[in-house]
């Protein structure tokens, strides 16, 4: 039998974060909006074991939405109607929410039509799907403004070359590349008017600040908990109107063709349960704390104007994407930093490391002519604090300063 020698296991028992929040200002676009609230840290641990919302499963039903206790089904309700939305159920990840709905929703070879700011894991949830795509195109340098109007155009591209409509239509709400905030009431309209299916992907939005899916013509919201809830990975969320949540969650009618045995309370596309532990149960007790945070997204933004606005003092230096910013995902673009990677010692690696030695992470290694950050949930004065640092780093390295 292969053996794995213990010299190696030792370094499994002592696992380690590098960049846990009281050490660190951590301004990774992705980890803003999942550090955990101080009751999800709390059931993180009441709920470690294994299978630890299962105790009280309803043996008739056994269906993770309807525990009673603790109170995931009355969770679930509360979470679909924060969404502006009829039912919800929690997922493993956002991408596993939109695979679902193009599976659901499409046949192989269909078309989904997608902006072409989409996260990759939107191509690959369709390409998973077989789905064929057609994208949207946006503006291009400096704003990378999506054309919203033209989801119109593709939709009668798609009838022209198929003879039917789409199987849906997907628009990423804020995108990853620029944090730009798309106005997803345009292209809900849009749908509505072809009676296409219309899909927001609200992975970088909902859970940070509010979104209404009923008032923007939406039919499904998906969203990640990991990204904008205040939750541990792996937790995504699918959210629907009756009527499509009658598809997306039909029911089992598989029966054992020796056994007749059927399953007829599992929703198929979930394979009966999803996330029966411990990352469900940070989603639920930060849900108190993410109802309430979302009110302060006009104090959010405010902070990421901010940090823009002193940036762009440094020579060279400015903001990309839609502006002014009104998401805190931020695209910048620095020629003065990249001039000093090129002769700078440690290269393009100076500003990582730099901003490391003031306590500042998130910035990726290497990075200096197009960098990005998120300030979500950082307060005023560690904003500050970042606005210093690179400041202070320019001024070291001899870049101008307005
Ligand atoms: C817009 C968008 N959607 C989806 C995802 C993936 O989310 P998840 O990890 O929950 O699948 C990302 C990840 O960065 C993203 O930026």
């Amino acid at each position: 039998m292969p053996k794995i020698p213990k010299d190696r296991l030792e370094i499994y028992r002592e696992l380690k974060r590098d960049f846990s929040e009281d050490k660190f200002i951590n301004l990774h676009p992705i980890q803003r909006g999942g550090v955990l609230s101080p009751e999800a840290r709390r059931a993180i641990i009441e709920f470690a074991d294994g299978y630890s919302t299962c105790d009280w499963c309803p043996p008739k039903t056994a269906r993770l939405d309807m525990i009673q206790r603790p109170p995931i089904a009355q969770f679930m309700q509360d979470l679909a109607e924060f969404l502006g939305m009829d039912v919800a159920r929690v997922v493993t990840r956002c991408r596993e929410a939109q695979f679902i709905a193009f599976t659901m929703l499409g046949n192989p070879g269909d078309y989904v039509i997608l902006d072409s700011l989409a996260h990759y894991s939107t191509y690959t949830a369709a390409e998973l799907a077989r789905l064929r795509i057609k994208e949207v195109p946006h503006g291009g340098y400096p704003e990378f403004r999506l054309k919203l109007d033209a989801y119109a155009d593709k939709i009668e591209e798609v009838r022209r070359e198929t003879g039917k409509l789409p199987a849906a239509v997907l628009l990423t709400h804020v995108d990853y590349l620029y944090g730009n905030l798309n106005d997803a009431a345009v292209v809900g309209k849009i749908c509505k008017e072809y009676g296409v299916p219309f899909i927001l992907n609200a992975a970088y939005s909902a859970g940070v600040m509010n979104v209404d899916g009923k008032k923007l013509g939406a039919d499904i919201i998906t969203s990640s908990g990991h990204k904008s809830w205040a939750a541990s990975a792996p937790t995504g969320i699918l959210a629907a109107t009756e009527e499509m949540g009658e598809k997306l969650f039909a029911r089992s009618r598989i029966v054992g063709d020796w056994s007749q045995r059927k399953f007829s309370f599992k929703e198929y596309a979930l394979l009966g349960c999803t996330v029966m532990g411990a990352p469900l149960m940070t989603l639920i007790a930060s849900f108190p704390h993410v109802v309430e945070r979302v009110e302060r997204w006009p104090q959010e933004v405010e902070n990421t104007r901010y940090l823009v606005e002193q940036l762009e003092r440094i020579e060279g230096t400015r903001q990309i994407g839609v502006r002014p910013k009104e998401h805190t995902l931020t695209h910048m673009e620095s020629d003065g930093f990249y001039r000093v990677s090129q002769t700078h010692k440690r290269k393009g690696y100076f500003l990582y490391e730099e901003l490391r030695r003031r306590g500042i992470v998130g910035i990726q290694p290497g990075l200096t002519r197009h960098f990005k950050f998120n300030t979500y949930g950082l307060p005023r004065e560690k904003v500050e604090r970042v606005a210093q640092a690179f400041l202070e780093i320019a001024e070291e390295q001899k870049l101008k300063a307005s």
